[in-house]
């Protein structure tokens, strides 16, 4: 008998579902006695025991379906080894509750902080396959992650929208992507909705680049401005800044976030009225696009394969268009950012999209 435990953990992104059927329909086409263990809301789930043995037919008909049949919730890297309020050791309740059920092998789907937590069971001695999940792209190891598409889609339609607004009222206008530490989406979407102006964490902007960009469409006869800001997009006066001085600014700030004060200024400067539109958790809702479809059917069936093979300790990444396995102890802890000297950023200011630096 082959005993294998499921878990989904942190924010959910669209084809959680498919990657999971990829794994379970791959599993029990190749191997004779399966049983799988669903864990909910994640690493929840397996500290306090909180699982069901989950049938063939619930992997079917969830291709399309988004977010997660298990449920999720974020349980923090840095709490894991701090006792819970009734002083439980949470590592320990993991481990006992994998041994408990007889697992095989545990897998687990999961963006940066569930991958510390997975290669942390895994130094533990527990049998571990991760497959990289999350809107944001971010993931090291990985060409991409399922759910990005997804969500650049999603983020693309909103650009779609304002455009159309934007142009017959000639306004400036911000769209807020999701991304605190990476702008992966942010440009993606950017460029894909005809942004004319991108900030993402990775370059920081200068406000007066900013203004002159604007002015220079006014100039160019344009009658609106559209522009892509990620979640964490930072100024280069704030990027200067130490952590804790950041830290001390945004909790006192006025502005619910960054869009906000960079509105405020560009009215200060410009005299215009600036419109904000927050897709926000729209983004990683609905169904998965067909590219995210065949990428977590495709990786999920992938760790079926390690699985049969006993090749444990990996995350199972696409690395140059090839599903690769990934060493967990590499992958873990590292985040994949924007490099501001990469092609795909030159491709774009070549077209005159500025980045405000
Ligand atoms: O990690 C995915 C993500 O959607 C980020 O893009 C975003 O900053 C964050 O999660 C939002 O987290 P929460 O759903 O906990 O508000």
């Amino acid at each position: 008998m082959l005993r294998i435990g499921m878990l989904t953990s942190g924010g959910d992104c669209q084809a959680l579902n498919a990657a999971m059927r990829g794994v379970a329909k791959a599993l029990y086409e190749q191997a004779k006695d399966v049983e799988i263990y669903g864990f909910e809301d994640g690493y929840k789930g397996l500290i306090y025991g909180n699982y069901r043995k989950l049938s063939p037919e619930e992997f079917s008909g969830i291709l399309t379906e988004g977010g997660t049949i298990l449920g999720t919730s974020r349980q923090p890297f840095k709490l894991m080894r701090v006792p819970d309020e009734n002083g439980l050791d949470k590592v320990e309740a993991m481990k006992k509750n994998y041994r408990k059920l007889k697992l095989e092998c545990l897998v687990i789907l999961g963006g940066n902080g569930t991958h510390k937590t997975a290669n942390l069971l895994r130094e533990e001695g527990l049998n571990i396959i991760t497959l990289p999940k999350t809107i944001d792209n971010d993931i090291w190891g990985t060409d991409m992650t399922f759910g990005f598409q997804s969500a650049a889609d999603i983020a693309a339609h909103a650009f779609d929208c304002i455009h159309t607004t934007a142009a017959s009222h000639g306004r400036v206008f911000i769209v807020e992507v999701m991304g605190h530490k990476a702008g992966w989406l942010t440009l993606h979407a950017g460029i894909a909705g005809g942004a004319d102006i991108i900030l993402v964490p990775e370059i920081p902007y200068d406000v007066d680049k900013v203004v002159q960009a604007i002015e220079k469409r006014d100039k160019a006869g344009k009658r609106f401005t559209i522009l892509a800001v990620a979640e964490g997009a930072i100024s280069k006066e704030d990027a200067a800044c130490s952590k804790k001085d950041r830290e001390k600014k945004k909790k006192d700030s006025k502005y619910p976030s960054v869009s906000y004060e960079l509105a405020d200024q560009i009215l200060k400067e410009t005299g215009k009225e600036v419109r904000i539109t927050v897709p926000g958790h729209m983004q990683r809702g609905g169904s998965p696009c067909p590219y995210d479809r065949v990428l977590a059917t495709r990786l999920g069936s992938a760790a079926a394969d390690l699985i049969l093979k006993q090749q444990y300790g990996n995350m199972v990444g696409i690395v140059n268009g090839r599903i690769e396995p990934v060493p967990l102890k590499k992958a873990a802890g590292k985040l994949k950012m924007i490099d501001p000297d990469s092609s795909i950023i030159r491709e774009t200011k070549a077209v005159g999209i500025s980045f405000g630096d």
